[in-house]
């Protein structure tokens, strides 16, 4: 049986933490194999933020080599640039002839970026198209991305919608398949980890920035566990060993703490050898060949759709 496909986008904006780890990158470990999937490094959509060359090009360089160090498999995973494929911003620029602003005024997440204070530019104004034309390019069948994406996925059904209404069955509407394995990765303080908050623990830092950060967690010193250390220790090592382990250290922050940091380090160390060993070279070739193969797709549907809309004349 034809396996469905599966695309998921990623934004190069940075350092990765023990939270994306386990929200993000080993769920998409765990099931990529079961479907043709698609990994896709959304530049352009970084691009309404990020305005640093340098660091977009570093970050872009990362994110390839933070996948492939967690597990993913560039021979079983077509992995590419949004950039790469320039279908994608044309399709995005069909897409959004299709919605109103105010369809558009209602995206959670633009409005959130704004309310914090970032540029309201036309970029991250258009931006759920741009996704829409990501995830519609491919035929999509399944979407996963953490809780904050599902709107931009039911945005991206909508504009399938509205398209096939215009000109006739052209486009697949996706799913969403929310992450969920683990829920909520607390940080350091207790809430949500988040690079917006400062309260992080890296996943490829050096042994001593794991620890440091470790170290950092806030607990309280009234109860007999630090509860925010064994809420993100509970997330790494099976459940059953850290009970024991949390019982016979009754009060002891110090050597708990300790042994997180060492489990962490247990868990990253294998990753990050694996990480220290891609090349930026390895990582461009495995670039060119996930374009070419996105390409080869992402053409044949534009010439469908091109016609569609009537520009293709021949
Ligand atoms: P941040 O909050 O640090 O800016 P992003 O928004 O860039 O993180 O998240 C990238 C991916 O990692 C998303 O799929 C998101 O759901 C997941 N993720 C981020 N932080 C956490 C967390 N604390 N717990 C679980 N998943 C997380
Ligand atoms: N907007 C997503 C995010 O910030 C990244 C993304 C871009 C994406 N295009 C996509 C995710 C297509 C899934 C499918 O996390």
């Amino acid at each position: 049986m034809q396996k469905k496909r599966l695309l998921t986008g990623v934004q190069p904006s940075g350092a990765l933490h023990i939270g994306n780890y386990l929200g993000a990158l080993r769920p998409f470990v765990s099931m990529y194999g079961e479907y043709e999937s698609m990994l896709m490094i959304a530049d352009y959509h970084a691009l309404t933020t990020l305005k640093d060359p340098a660091q977009i090009r570093e970050n872009i360089l990362n994110a390839v080599r933070d996948y492939v160090a967690v597990g993913v498999d560039p021979k079983r995973v077509i992995i590419f640039q949004q950039s790469a494929v320039q279908a994608h911003t044309e399709l995005a620029w069909i897409l959004e002839c299709q919605v109103t602003v105010p369809f558009l005024m209602q995206a959670h997440a633009y409005k959130d970026k704004v309310a914090k204070g970032l540029e309201s530019n036309a970029g991250l104004f258009a931006y759920p198209m741009l996704m829409a034309a990501d995830i519609l390019m491919y035929d999509t069948d399944v979407v996963p991305v953490g809780q904050d994406q599902k709107q931009h996925v039911e945005y991206a059904r909508e504009a399938a919608a509205k398209f096939n209404m215009a000109y006739g069955d052209t486009f697949k509407e996706p799913e969403e398949k929310i992450l969920r394995s683990v829920a909520i990765v607390p940080g350091t303080d207790g809430k949500k980890m988040s690079k917006s908050y400062g309260n992080t623990i890296p996943l490829f830092g050096t042994r001593d920035e794991v620890h440091k950060a470790v170290m950092s967690i806030i607990t309280d010193s009234k109860g007999e566990s630090p509860e925010n250390v064994y809420a993100i220790h509970r997330l790494i090592k099976d459940e059953t060993e850290i009970a024991s382990l949390y019982k016979s250290n009754k009060g002891k922050y110090k050597v708990l703490k300790d042994a997180l940091a060492a489990d962490i380090e247990a868990l990253v160390a294998p990753m990050r050898e694996r990480r220290e060993s891609i090349s930026d070279a390895d990582v461009i070739r495995i670039l060119k060949d996930g374009a070419e193969k996105a390409r080869e797709h992402a053409e044949a549907k534009m010439q469908i759709v091109r016609r569609k809309v009537g520009v293709l004349l021949a």
